[in-house]
């Protein structure tokens, strides 16, 4: 590890994202592991060939490198197509070129970074909805307002009232006011939650402590359906810096889907583990983060296609008595911490839902 050599040559495999070095006829003359990884080919089948081989069809590419060696300009943010050929599939990339230089500051290659952005797109993709939650928001929060104050008055002479009579029966039609102005102004909150910036009270957080307040929680109504809860925590898990509170409102509403989910005798799985890839942070920012990624795997009923499309659209619900406000107020609050949450199902065989947090 003292040798310089040997030091350089670990940090190049430690890397997270792959790299090249090309020749100035764009050769591949040397590459890390992730690059294997990355494109699932041994390093005989891509090193002293064509850069082409791993990017075919993409002049800018090969323009853009050319460009590096006559000019020694660096270039970031160059999208591009990687090709898997086992099976035969693209996906996206980001790369980075910069001049490999001599120690006599001649350009003897050019060093390309390749950064796998499969799973920033995919969710990019999913997280359309934030735009309608903004315009949905403007209305809520001034309608919110004016429900909320005749709805306290309503429930403060309810209670009166069934203070005031004797008759059991006449308490029950009560009970039952009561109870549904409480559901209406759970509603309420739900969606000026969804319509304004949220005031997150940031501290070190144990997601392991979170997860385990919100099992003991639900616990019982999972047994009633006679299923269990299977933990898989990583134990060298970090702390994240997160609002503990609004957390456990996510894993809260995420728990309660995959338990009403759930048939007779289901498991439901719930993993945690330091992410592989990088993720931004935020849209505003191309800082790339580690993060941590914490699964809940039901295997109860799937959701079809047609409502995979619709699940973060507030008040989108399968459910009699859903509000199909859980969702979309767990994706808001996951994006107010930077993070981001994918959803992948299949109808009749389950749904895994992977909510992905900074670590920083
Ligand atoms: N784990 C899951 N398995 C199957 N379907 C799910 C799952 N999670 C969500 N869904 C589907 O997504 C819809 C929206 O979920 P969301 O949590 O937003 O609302 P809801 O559960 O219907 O009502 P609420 O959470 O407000 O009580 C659900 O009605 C259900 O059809
Ligand atoms: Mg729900």
């Amino acid at each position: 590890m003292n040798d310089p050599e040997h030091l350089h040559q670990n940090i190049l495999y430690s890397l997270i994202d792959g790299v090249l070095l090309v020749s100035p006829s764009l050769i591949i003359q040397e590459a890390n592991l992730t690059v294997e990884d990355l494109f699932h080919r041994s390093r005989e089948s891509f090193i002293h060939r064509s850069l082409e081989e791993l990017f075919p069809h993409q002049s800018h590419v090969l323009d853009k490198v050319r460009k590096v060696l006559v000019t020694g300009a660096c270039y970031h943010d160059v999208e591009a197509e990687g090709v898997r050929n086992t099976p035969s599939s693209r996906f996206p990339v980001n790369l980075t070129l910069s001049p490999f230089l001599e120690t006599d500051d001649s350009i003897k290659g050019v060093v390309v970074l390749v950064k796998n952005m499969s799973l920033i797109r995919e969710m990019e993709e999913r997280q359309r909805p934030t735009d309608h939650l903004n315009r949905f928001g403007e209305i809520t929060l001034g309608m919110a307002h004016e429900i909320r104050n005749p709805l306290g008055g309503i429930r403060g002479s309810a209670q009166l009232l069934r203070q005031e009579i004797t008759s059991s029966s006449h308490q029950e039609y009560l009970d039952v006011v009561i109870s549904e102005v409480d559901r209406i102004d759970r509603l309420v909150k739900s969606m000026m939650d969804l319509a304004r910036p949220l005031d997150l009270k940031i501290k070190p957080t144990n997601i392991h402590k979170v997860l385990e307040e919100i099992l003991m929680l639900e616990k019982d109504s999972l047994t009633r359906k006679k299923g269990r809860f299977e933990q898989k925590y990583d134990p060298s898990l970090p702390l994240i810096k997160a609002d503990e509170d609004q957390l456990k409102q996510v894993f809260l509403n995420l728990i309660k889907n995959a338990i009403e989910a759930s048939r007779k005798g289901g498991k439901i799985q719930i993993v945690t583990r330091v992410g592989s890839g990088y993720m931004t942070k935020a849209a505003t920012s191309p800082i790339p983060q580690q993060n941590i990624v914490i699964e809940i795997i039901d295997s109860g009923e799937g959701i079809d296609e047609e409502n995979q499309k619709k699940l973060f659209t507030p008040f989108h619900t399968t459910k009699k008595k859903g509000s199909g406000l859980g969702l979309p107020v767990s994706l808001k609050i996951i994006e107010d911490h930077n993070g981001k949450v994918k959803i992948t199902s299949e109808k009749g065989l389950g749904t895994t839902v992977q909510v992905f947090l900074p670590i920083q």
